[in-house]
C-alpha cells in the first residue's frame, strides 16, 4: 500500500548518473569525460554501451570508479555512432560487474540506463519469468530492459512504442536512455521524478542527468517533465511525447554554467578550490541583493507574496544534512530578526511525521542540489497541505526549484566536492538576506538596524578572503590532530549550528568520529568523554555569549581535554587559556556563521588529506542523495 502522506505518489529511491550521445563527435570520449562530471552521484561502479556503425552492440562495465571503467576498455572496440553510459549507487545488488548498468535485454539488441527504482520490479519479473525471461543481475532496471524487448516483440512494434508501453507499466522513479543494436541513429530516453536533461548541440545531441556533461559543447538544453519520451535522432530536430503518444511542447533552457566552473583550477582537489572560492560566490550570492549601501535587502519571492509573509503564523525549515544545519542557523536569524516561530525538521523525519500544517504556514525548503529525495518528498506533503512553499537552491531548473511556489538561488556556482562548503556559506547568507527582507516587510527591525546589518553583509566577501590567509597556519595545526580518534565541536546560539557542520565536514571525509554539541550541554553528558586523548573545538567569537562560553572552555581544560578555539580578532579570554586559536574579524553576531564555518572546513580538508583520504570523493557517499 502507497503511504497516502507521500500524496500517494512515487519519489525517487536511487541516484546514480546516466548520460548519452548522437552525433559526430568521439562517442567514447564524450560518454566517459561525461561520466566523470557525474561521479558526485555515486561511483560504485560504471558502464557503457557503444552502437557501433556496423551493426554491433558493445557493452563494458567495471566495478568502482570511472577510472576503472577506462582501465577497462583500453583495448576494446570503441568505435561508434551513438552511446549511453552510466555510473552508479548502488541500491538493488551489491556493486559488481554484473549489477552494473547498461543492461541488455536477453537477445542482445537493446540496451538500457536507468536512474531511479522500479519498485514493483518483484511482480514484473515474476511475470517476465513465467515467460521464460532469464535474468543475469540482480537489479530492479534489468527488469525495464527485459519489459521492453518483450513487448517489441510480442507486439512486434517499435521502440519507441515499447518504451512507452513498458513506462505505463511500471511504478517508481525513471530516468532513462535505451539504445538499439540495428539503430546507430536513435537513442530513446525518458524520466518520471529522477532528472533528466537534453543538451542539443549542432548535429549533435546530449542527455544526462544534469548539464554538467555537455556544457561545453552546448548552452540550449531541454529539462524533461515527467512521463516525457524523447526520440533522439541523427540529423533531425529533438522530439517529445507523452506515454500516450501525444506530441509534448520543447521548451528550450539556455545554461548559465561555463566550463571553467567544473575544472580544479589549479587546486588538488575540488573542495579546497570550492573553499578558496568563497570570497567570489559570497559576491555573487550577495550581488543585486543588498543595495543602496546595504540600506536596502531584497530577495526574490518576499515581495511578490507580501500577503504569505506578513500573516505566517509560523515557519518549517525542512532539508537534510550540511542544509539541515544551514536551516538552524535560518531558526535563530529569523526568530531574530523577523519574531515569527520557526521550526526546523530533518525533511526524512518531517515526511513521515504526520505533520500539522495549513495554509498560513510557510515551509522553506534547502538543498543544494535541488535533487533530494526526502526534502522533494517533503515539499509535496506540504503543498498539499496548503502551506506556501519557499525554495533555497543552487543548481538552476532541478526538481525542487520547479516544485515550489517561490524561492531563491543562492548562486554560488556548480558544487562538485562531495562535502559541501560553498553552498553552506551561501545557503546561510541567502537566509540572512531572507530575514532581513521579511524584517524589512513586518517592520520588526529599524531602518538603521536593518542598515547596520546590510553594511556588514556587503564586507563579508573582503572578511572571507581575510579567514582564508589561515590556510597555512590550519595545515601546519591539522599534522598535529590528524590521528586524534574523537573529536568534540562546541558552540552556543549561532555557534551552535557551526560546531554540528564542523563536525560532519571532519567525520564525512576523514572518518574520524566528530560530535557537534550545544556547549553549555556538555555538562549534562559528553564532558564524561574529555580527556587527553579527545580534542575540542570550540566556537567562540566576540558574541553576546561569549562570557558563557568562557566558562565551557575553562571546564573542557580543566579535564585536560586540548582546545582549538575560533575565536574574534583581538579576543580578550579564550586565547590565554585554549592551546591553539584561529583569529576571524569582528562581524556583527549573525554574520558570524559564515566567518567562522570557514576554518572548520579547511580544517576538516587538511586533516582528511593527511590521512590520505579522498576528499572529494569519500566512500559510500554521493553528492545528490535522491535515495530515500
Ligand atoms: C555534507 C553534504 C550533505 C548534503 C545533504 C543534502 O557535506 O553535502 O549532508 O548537505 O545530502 O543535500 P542537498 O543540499 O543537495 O539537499
Amino acid at each position: 500500500m502507497q503511504d497516502k502522506r507521500n500524496g500517494g505518489k512515487p519519489l525517487p529511491l536511487d541516484m546514480c548518473g546516466i548520460v548519452g550521445y548522437i552525433g559526430d563527435g568521439n562517442v567514447y570520449d564524450v560518454l566517459i569525460k561525461g561520466l566523470h562530471r557525474l561521479e558526485y552521484r555515486g561511483y560504485d561502479s560504471a558502464g557503457i554501451a557503444l552502437v557501433n556503425p556496423s551493426g554491433k552492440l558493445n557493452v563494458y562495465k567495471a566495478r568502482g570508479k570511472v577510472s576503472n571503467l577506462e582501465a577497462f576498455c583500453e583495448d576494446k572496440d570503441l568505435s561508434a555512432k551513438a552511446g549511453i553510459a552510466h555510473t552508479r549507487w548502488a541500491t538493488h545488488g551489491e556493486p559488481s560487474d554484473c549489477n552494473a548498468h547498461p543492461h541488455y535485454s536477453e537477445d542482445g539488441n537493446l540496451a538500457l540506463v536507468h536512474n531511479g527504482t522500479i519498485e514493483n520490479y518483484k511482480v514484473l519479473k515474476d511475470a517476465l519469468t513465467q515467460h521464460g525471461c532469464t535474468f543475469h543481475s540482480e537489479t530492479d532496471t534489468e527488469v525495464l530492459v527485459q519489459l521492453i524487448e518483450y513487448i517489441k516483440v510480442k507486439n512486434n512494434c517499435s521502440l519507441l512504442d515499447a518504451v512507452r508501453e513498458a513506462l505505463k507499466q511500471v511504478v517508481g522513479a525513471y530516468a532513462i536512455a535505451v539504445v538499439e543494436k540495428d539503430n546507430p541513429d536513435r537513442i530513446i530516453a525518458a524520466r518520471k521524478s529522477s532528472p533528466l536533461v537534453i543538451g542539443i548541440g549542432d548535429n549533435e545531441t546530449f542527455l544526462a542527468s544534469d548539464a554538467t556533461p555537455f556544457v561545453e559543447y552546448t548552452n540550449d538544453c531541454v529539462y524533461l517533465k515527467d512521463e516525457e519520451v524523447a526520440i533522439i535522432e541523427r540529423g533531425k530536430p529533438l522530439k517529445l511525447v507523452t506515454l500516450e503518444n501525444k506530441e509534448a511542447k520543447i521548451d528550450v533552457t539556455t545554461l548559465e554554467m561555463s566550463i571553467s566552473q567544473l575544472e580544479k583550477g589549479g587546486y588538488p582537489h575540488f573542495m579546497l578550490k570550492e573553499i578558496f572560492e568563497q570570497p567570489a560566490t559570497l559576491h555573487d550570492c550577495i550581488r543585486g541583493r543588498v543595495v543602496n549601501g546595504g540600506k536596502k535587502v531584497m530577495v526574490s519571492g518576499v515581495s511578490d507574496n507580501k500577503d504569505k509573509f506578513l500573516n505566517a503564523k509560523r515557519i518549517l525549515i525542512v532539508a537534510c544534512g550540511t542544509s539541515w544545519h544551514a536551516a538552524l542557523l535560518g531558526k535563530y536569524l529569523i526568530q531574530d530578526m523577523c519574531r515569527i516561530p520557526v521550526e526546523v525538521e530533518y525533511a526524512s523525519e518531517f515526511r513521515y511525521s504526520n505533520p500539522v500544517l495549513d495554509d498560513r504556514d510557510i515551509v522553506i525548503a534547502i538543498s543544494q542540489s535541488g535533487e533530494t529525495a526526502d526534502t522533494l518528498a517533503a515539499i509535496k506533503i506540504a503543498k498539499k497541505m496548503g502551506a506556501f512553499v519557499y525554495g533555497i537552491s543552487n543548481v538552476v531548473g532541478s526538481s525542487i526549484p520547479r516544485e515550489t511556489d517561490s524561492g531563491t538561488y543562492i548562486h554560488v556556482g556548480p558544487e562538485i566536492g562531495v562535502a559541501s562548503t560553498k553552498a553552506f556559506t551561501g545557503q546561510v547568507m541567502v537566509l540572512t538576506m531572507l530575514a532581513l527582507s521579511i524584517a524589512q516587510l513586518k517592520g520588526t527591525m529599524t531602518k538603521d538596524e536593518i542598515a547596520e546589518i546590510g553594511k556588514a553583509i556587503l564586507k563579508i566577501p573582503k572578511a572571507v578572503e581575510k579567514v582564508l590567509k589561515l590556510n597555512e597556519k590550519i595545515e601546519r595545526l591539522s599534522a598535529i590532530y590528524t590521528y586524534a580518534r574523537n573529536f568534540l565541536y562546541l558552540g552556543r546560539g549561532y555557534s551552535y549550528p557551526v560546531a554540528l557542520e564542523g563536525a560532519l565536514k571532519l567525520k564525512e571525509i576523514s572518518y574520524i568520529h566528530a560530535e557537534g554539541y550545544p556547549a553549555a550541554e556538555m555538562k549534562h553528558g559528553p564532558i564524561a568523554l574529555i580527556d587527553e586523548e579527545m580534542p575540542s573545538v570550540i566556537i567562540a567569537p566576540n558574541d553576546h555569549l561569549y562570557e558563557k562560553i568562557v566558562n565551557n572552555v575553562q571546564q573542557v581544560k580543566a579535564r585536560g581535554g586540548s582546545i582549538i578555539a575560533i575565536v574574534t580578532e583581538g579576543d580578550p579570554v579564550i586565547h590565554n587559556i585554549a592551546d591553539h586559536v584561529l583569529e576571524v574579524p569582528e562581524m556583527p553576531e549573525c554574520l558570524t556563521p559564515i566567518i567562522t564555518s570557514i576554518p572548520l572546513q579547511l580544517l576538516s580538508y587538511y586533516i582528511a588529506i593527511n590521512k590520505g583520504k579522498n576528499v572529494d570523493m569519500p566512500r559510500n557517499l554521493a553528492k545528490s542523495v535522491t535515495v530515500e
